[in-house]
């Protein structure tokens, strides 16, 4: 009897600091060092092969995690990236400077499911894979193809593929009516990342949110191929 209640006790004491929050295991799988970022959560240099495990509060919502290329820090201390970069710090506090592959997701939603999608809104830099590590059916997004070297020259830039909202900011691209249709670029995304976000005309049918149960943790692999 006592020593069950000790049990208990010991367990709602292990139990409690991770009941708040939904680990997320951040992989670098490509050759070159990248800087991802994380809203909320910061940012750190992740050498090839390093794993960044950032614990997310559990009712988080409108977060994202992204990587950043090519980063130096000048004489004073300002993190310059060619993609991704959030005002020159290590520890995003904003979004990324197009373009990067966005990881999106809002935690313990209505009937306590997480969200998650992977999105091409902000353009493609490091392809990425968002998996459930346990405790879901759902296979998870990803962008693993290298949109970058097929990407058309009206939206390359070094280092990544604009989204061409971003290049030409009209309601063809950005569809801000919601029902823009379709177009060669998104064609274009949508024939490298079938499974990505890209525009919201193309979310009828195939929607590419995806969920979990709350409580979900997941493994956010860049470079997964
Ligand atoms: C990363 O790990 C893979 C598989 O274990 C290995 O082949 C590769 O050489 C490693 N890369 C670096 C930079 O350590
Ligand atoms: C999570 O966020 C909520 C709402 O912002 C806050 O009240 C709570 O203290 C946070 N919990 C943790 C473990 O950070
Ligand atoms: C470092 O970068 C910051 C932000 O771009 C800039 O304001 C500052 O002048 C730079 N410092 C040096 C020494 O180049
Ligand atoms: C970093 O910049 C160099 C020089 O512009 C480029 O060759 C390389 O591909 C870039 N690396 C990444 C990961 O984008």
């Amino acid at each position: 009897m006592a020593s069950s209640t000790t049990l208990s006790l010991l367990l709602l004491l292990l139990l409690l600091p991770f009941s708040h929050s939904t680990t997320f295991t951040i992989i670098n799988h490509c050759p070159y060092t990248i800087w991802p970022a994380a809203i909320p959560g910061g940012g750190r240099q992740l050498n090839p092969n390093q794993t960044w495990t950032l614990p997310i509060n559990s009712t988080t919502t409108g977060s994202r995690i992204w990587a950043r290329t090519n980063c130096t820090f000048n004489n004073s201390g300002h993190l310059h990236c060619q993609t991704g970069d959030c005002d020159n710090l290590l520890q995003c506090q904003t979004s990324g400077k197009p373009p990067n592959t966005l990881v999106e997701f809002a935690l313990n939603q209505f009937n306590h499911q997480d969200l998650f999608d992977v999105s091409l809104i902000d353009g493609f830099n490091v392809p990425v894979e968002f998996t459930p590590v346990k405790g879901c059916a759902s296979s998870g997004a990803r962008c693993a193809a290298d949109v970058t070297a097929q990407c058309p020259a009206v939206l390359r830039v070094p280092g990544g593929c604009n989204h061409p909202c971003t290049v030409f900011n009209n309601e063809e691209y950005c569809c801000f009516s919601g029902n823009c249709g379709t177009n060669d670029y998104f064609r274009f995304f949508k024939s490298l990342c079938p499974g990505a976000y890209i525009s919201p005309s193309l979310e009828t049918g195939q929607a590419s949110t995806l969920t979990c149960p709350s409580g979900t943790q997941y493994r956010v692999v860049f470079c997964p191929n």
